[in-house]
């Protein structure tokens, strides 16, 4: 059986990931979460210091990218690949508020895309792909087999946001994530370079009444009747 790419794209805490993981386990894929690549430079601009972005500091980060390396390992308890930085796990750290404030205005950084795109080019070859972020099916793989949008409304996403955070033991309060949320979409959809669209072959899900077994059923059967699975 072929095995296709599927770009999943959305707007920011649209379940995007979840989603992702669980079509890739249904087919036996490789998942790969882009936003964590730009998650975990920010990580490592915070802890070096380099926040805030000044120009002196952008310079900084775009000098030290070749010292950045970014690997996927597979977790044997989730069975998912988790994101290491020069040899560290980040899978959980990425997820903090504090890099979640600044990934966005890390991510615009033309040089530094450029630099994430071609690491997530070199997934290609896999074969048996599902990646997730703002630009897979614009910037990264705009032939990819399948293309996918995600959104839902502002407050059933930063509910869910909210809730993964508090399960995951952070201490947040509601208003910083709506906020959050808001103003990553803002930056996202207005930067200049690749900004968040909805690619014109997408089919744009609306997965605000959706479960995710809902959501999972019916690309499954999206993809039989366009793929011959
Ligand atoms: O998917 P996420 O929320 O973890 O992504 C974090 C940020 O990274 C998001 O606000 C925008 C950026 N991002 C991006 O610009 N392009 C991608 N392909 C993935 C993420």
């Amino acid at each position: 059986m072929r095995k296709i790419i599927i770009a999943i794209d959305g707007y920011a805490s649209t379940g995007k990931s979840s989603l992702a993981k669980l079509l890739s386990s249904h087919l036996n894929y490789t998942y790969i979460n882009s936003g964590s690549m730009y998650r975990a430079i920010t990580y490592y601009a915070i802890r070096n210091k380099l926040i805030p972005l000044t120009k002196k500091n952008i310079n900084s980060l775009i000098g030290l990218l070749s010292k950045i390396q970014l690997d996927y390992k597979i977790n044997k308890s989730t069975g998912f690949s988790d994101i290491y930085l020069n040899g560290s796990n980040l899978e959980s750290e990425i997820k903090s508020l504090e890099v979640s404030n600044y990934v966005s205005s890390v991510a615009e950084i033309p040089k530094i895309r450029k630099h994430v795109v071609e690491i997530q080019k070199s997934f290609q070859h896999k074969g048996g792909l599902v990646m997730d972020g703002r630009d897979i099916g614009s910037v990264v793989f705009p032939n990819a087999d399948l293309k996918l949008f995600l959104t839902a409304s502002d407050h059933i996403r930063a509910k869910r946001r909210f809730d993964e955070l508090i399960n995951e033991g952070y201490e947040i309060n509601y208003d910083d994530i709506f906020n959050n949320i808001i103003s990553r979409d803002k930056k996202d959809t207005e930067r200049k370079d690749s900004p968040l669209i909805i690619p014109k072959d997408a089919v744009v899900i609306d997965n605000s009444k959706m479960s995710i077994i809902d959501q999972l059923n019916f690309i499954i059967k999206l993809i039989k009747s366009r793929f011959n699975f």
